[in-house]
């Protein structure tokens, strides 16, 4: 709506001025100084501009011209500001020498304003005679695809006030190993803002940075520094946001550093291996109220000087040591917090009951922690969470029925505890929840109490309660999620039949009927950490392949597998092995041609294995062990490259290749017995690719980003994505980080 109008509101401008133009010949006041006018010719056939960016720099008058700003007295070129996009065109390419362009640029002499981010320098050195502008107050040379180093004489430029050399476009700055931040930096006095995140920047923060007594924006993270955080960034006294995160610091963060930084609100220093013990008598910076301190080893109890922090609203203090309980009265003490991750602590007691009364509350994740108890039961229905996780703590009791209420909570995730009980119609009224993950608990009662009461819930992407004790049937009301991605109930005591609608679940069907809220949605996890990095090229390439998974193994499900299932096109991964399934093996199977992952071990089927299997040509994982198949293992393209006998062990009448057993009479069946699942990897890994894909890509990002606002967290790792929403990106990236862990790392280690 305000975009619309905002279009027309240019459009009524551009019909306006250009009609004035062409009534009047021109503009009255002035025209642009001929030598200036030139120079930018000369600047403007640097490029390639196959995008017309430049379209309007011709005729006379060129402070007419696009993106050109003159002053309205001397008629001097005073600002430059060509912006390209660097996710699509538009973008100017550079296709001569870059010190050609700053040599045409130092003939507008009055030049205050430079802007060229965006476009492409096609990998160019950063001139160094860039310095020789030294009437220049912004410089924004952000994500234009520069290498190598900074140049020292940038420092020449005293009178700068923003410099941007942020690159989005992949760490550009990256050829030489050994790219400093000079220490002429120190000249640049006026400076008040300075973004160099996202390069390849190693060495040390210089000293002299403390020289920069105007500075209230410092952008360094994610590059390479190492070394201490210098003492004399406690001399920015004008500091309103310090942010060197994810970067390789060393050594201890101490009250000293920040013994003059008063205006600080935002601290965001985590992702480094810095020490923070702070003394407990701390006073910090009063406003400060946007802390990420991730791995920052604190290594005592929740730190009682946050507790001062009246202002706070996100906290991570994820991965940092911190033991004991969380404090009782953290809900009163933070009241306008509305982020807090504490994962990977060593935090034990229970969860706090004034976390009740948090309203503002969206994000909590307090799971990788030793937490203990019962989860409160004292929500409110005036709070608006997002997302939750309680995950991998060893809570007890049973699901708290008033957390049942949250129609804005996107992920619940409270697998690996030792919750119990039955849930009693959990999903009637978290009508927007994407993901449930109640797995490895001792949840009872049965599914039709989880998921029954006619729910009206599509959200639901992913439902996981492998390993409880849930029992009874599989209700038809299952059948009624028409979103779910992945299906989990393994190794509970479901008894019955499988219910043929599951054949109709819509997404597994077909991708088509897939429902996306925005584009982030075609992110995956591992590329998403590189975005967090700055780079964003390669994911926007890469094709997304969700996984798509049904698992019901270990069981007690009888009667046969329903031939419906066979329309579950655009499934991955199909478990039912180690229940009670008798008759035999669809016909038809060879249609789910998306199958990579199947198992039908450890059942009662018999028959022949169907001849459709040899079109299964994605399938890489297949066992059929342990039932009472027979006859020949049919021939095909697929089928013949898994030539591991042991998924079809304990078939005694199977015959063929890969089995030793010829299709005759005379030969005795293989006895090859090390049978050994692994498929538990391939789910994690399904697990871990939904998670961030479909849950925080599509809900959470979408309206959690919607909700969160704070102007001053500005970083734009997308151009979509906007200032604050890096801290989500953070969070996320911790997720990343675990959920990596977690496919790559053993399981157990959790
Ligand atoms: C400019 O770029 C376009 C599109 O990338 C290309 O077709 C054209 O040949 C280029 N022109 C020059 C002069 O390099
Ligand atoms: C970009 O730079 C490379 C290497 O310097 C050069 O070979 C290539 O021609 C340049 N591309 C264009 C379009 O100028
Ligand atoms: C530099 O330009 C980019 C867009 O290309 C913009 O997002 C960023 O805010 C600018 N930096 C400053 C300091 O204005
Ligand atoms: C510009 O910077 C260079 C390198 O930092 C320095 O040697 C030189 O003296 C500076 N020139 C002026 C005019 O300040
Ligand atoms: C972090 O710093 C400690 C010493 O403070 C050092 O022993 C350790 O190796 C460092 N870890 C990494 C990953 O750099
Ligand atoms: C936790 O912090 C240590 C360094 O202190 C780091 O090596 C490790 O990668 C961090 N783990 C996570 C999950 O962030
Ligand atoms: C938490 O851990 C500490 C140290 O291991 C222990 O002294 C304390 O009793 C524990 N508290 C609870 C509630 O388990
Ligand atoms: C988890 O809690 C139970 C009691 O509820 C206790 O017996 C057990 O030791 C705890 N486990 C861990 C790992 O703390
Ligand atoms: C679930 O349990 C209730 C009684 O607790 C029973 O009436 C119902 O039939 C069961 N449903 C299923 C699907 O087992
Ligand atoms: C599973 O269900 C059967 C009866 O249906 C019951 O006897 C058994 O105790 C249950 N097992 C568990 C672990 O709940
Ligand atoms: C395999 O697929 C092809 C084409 O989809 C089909 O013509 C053929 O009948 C299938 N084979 C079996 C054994 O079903
Ligand atoms: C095995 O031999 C019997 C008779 O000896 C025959 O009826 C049967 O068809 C044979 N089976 C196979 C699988 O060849």
């Amino acid at each position: 709506m305000r975009e619309t109008f905002r279009a027309m509101l240019v459009l009524v401008a551009v019909l306006f001025f250009g009609a004035a133009e062409f009534c009047s010949g021109g503009k009255t006041s002035f025209n642009c100084i001929e030598g200036e006018r030139k120079a930018l010719l000369k600047f403007k056939f640097c490029f390639n501009d196959s995008s017309d960016m430049l379209s309007s720099w011709k005729g006379n008058d060129c402070c007419e011209w696009r993106g050109i700003g003159c002053d309205k007295n001397s008629g001097h070129v005073v600002s430059l500001q060509v912006r390209g996009s660097i996710f699509d065109q538009p973008q100017l390419y550079l296709i001569d020498d870059a010190e050609e362009v700053v040599s045409s640029l130092l003939k507008l002499r009055y030049l205050e304003h430079l802007d060229l981010s965006g476009n492409d320098v096609n990998s160019s050195l950063i001139p160094p005679s860039f310095g020789l502008m030294k009437q220049l107050r912004y410089l924004n040379l952000s994500s234009m695809n520069f290498k190598g180093r900074i140049p020292g004489e940038l420092g020449n430029l005293t009178r700068l006030h923003v410099l941007d050399l942020a690159d989005y476009y992949g760490g550009a700055l990256k050829v030489d190993d050994d790219i400093h931040i000079q220490d002429s930096i120190g000249q640049l006095s006026k400076l008040e803002f300075i973004d160099l995140s996202a390069n390849q920047l190693s060495g040390n923060i210089p000293e002299s940075i403390g020289q920069l007594s105007n500075l209230e924006h410092l952008y360094f993270h994610s590059n390479k520094l190492n070394g201490v955080l210098p003492d004399s960034i406690s001399k920015l006294s004008n500091l309103k946001l310090l942010s060197v995160a994810r970067n390789s610091l060393e050594g201890a963060i101490s009250e000293a550093h920040f013994a003059n930084l008063f205006k600080l609100i935002s601290l965001d220093i985590g992702s480094n291996n810095l020490s923070c013990e702070m003394k407990s008598n701390w006073r910090p910076p009063p406003y400060l109220a946007y802390i990420y301190m991730a791995s920052c080893k604190f290594g005592t109890g929740f730190p009682k000087w946050l507790q001062l922090l009246k202002r706070i609203k996100i906290v991570d203090l994820s991965n940092a040591s911190i033991s004991g309980p969380l404090p009782e009265n953290i809900g009163h003490v933070m009241p306008g917090l509305y982020g807090l991750s504490l994962t990977n602590n060593l935090m034990n007691g229970s969860i706090p009951k004034s976390l009740c009364n948090s309203k503002a509350l969206l994000f909590l994740d307090l799971s990788n922690n030793m937490l203990s108890g019962s989860i409160p039961n004292c929500w409110r229905n005036d709070q608006s969470f997002n997302f939750i996780d309680l995950s991998s703590n060893n809570l007890s009791g049973l699901f708290p029925s008033t957390m049942g209420q949250f129609s804005s909570l996107f992920v619940l995730l409270l697998n690996n505890n030792s919750l119990q009980g039955e849930l009693h119609l959990v999903l009637k009224n978290l009508i927007s929840l994407t993901i449930l993950d109640l797995g490895e608990n001792k949840i009872s009662g049965n599914l039709t109490s989880i998921v029954g009461g006619k729910t009206g819930n599509h959200a639901l992407k992913v439902l996981r309660l492998r390993r409880n004790l849930v029992s009874g049937y599989i209700p038809l009301e299952l059948c009624s999620f028409s979103q779910l991605q992945i299906l989990d109930l393994a190794d509970n005591n479901l008894t019955g039949r499988i219910p043929p609608c599951l054949g109709k679940f819509p997404v597994m069907m077909n991708a088509a009927n897939m429902i996306y809220v925005f584009d982030p949605t075609y992110l995956d996890l591992a590329h998403l950490l590189e975005v967090v990095k700055g780079r964003y090229l390669e994911y926007k390439k890469t094709t997304l392949r969700l996984q798509i998974s049904i698992d019901l193994s270990s069981n007690k499900l009888t009667g046969p597998i329903p031939e419906e299932l066979i329309f579950l096109e655009n499934l991955h991964n199909l478990n039912l092995s180690q229940n009670h399934l008798s008759g035999k093996i669809p016909e038809k199977i060879g249609q789910m041609e998306n199958l990579e992952s199947l198992d039908f071990s450890q059942n009662g089927l018999s028959g022949t294995i169907p001849n459709s299997m040899s079109n299964l040509t994605k399938l890489s994982h297949l066992n059929l062990s342990y039932n009472n198949l027979s006859g020949p293992i049919p021939t095909g393209y697929q089928l013949q490259t898994l030539e591991d006998p042991t998924i079809y062990t304990g078939n005694p009448h199977l015959c063929g290749t890969p089995l030793l057993m010829k299709c005759s009479n005379d030969t005795l069946p293989p006895t090859i017995t090390n049978f050994k699942d692994n498929n538990e990897g391939a789910l994690k890994r399904m697990w871990f690719y939904i998670v961030v894909m479909s849950g925080f890509a599509t809900g959470f990002w979408g309206v959690v980003g919607t909700l969160i606002f704070v102007k001053s967290w500005r970083y734009a790792y997308f151009q979509w994505v906007d200032d604050v929403k890096h801290w989500i990106l953070v969070v996320i990236a911790l997720k990343v980080a675990r959920f990596k862990k977690m496919f790559n790392g053993n399981p157990d280690d959790q």
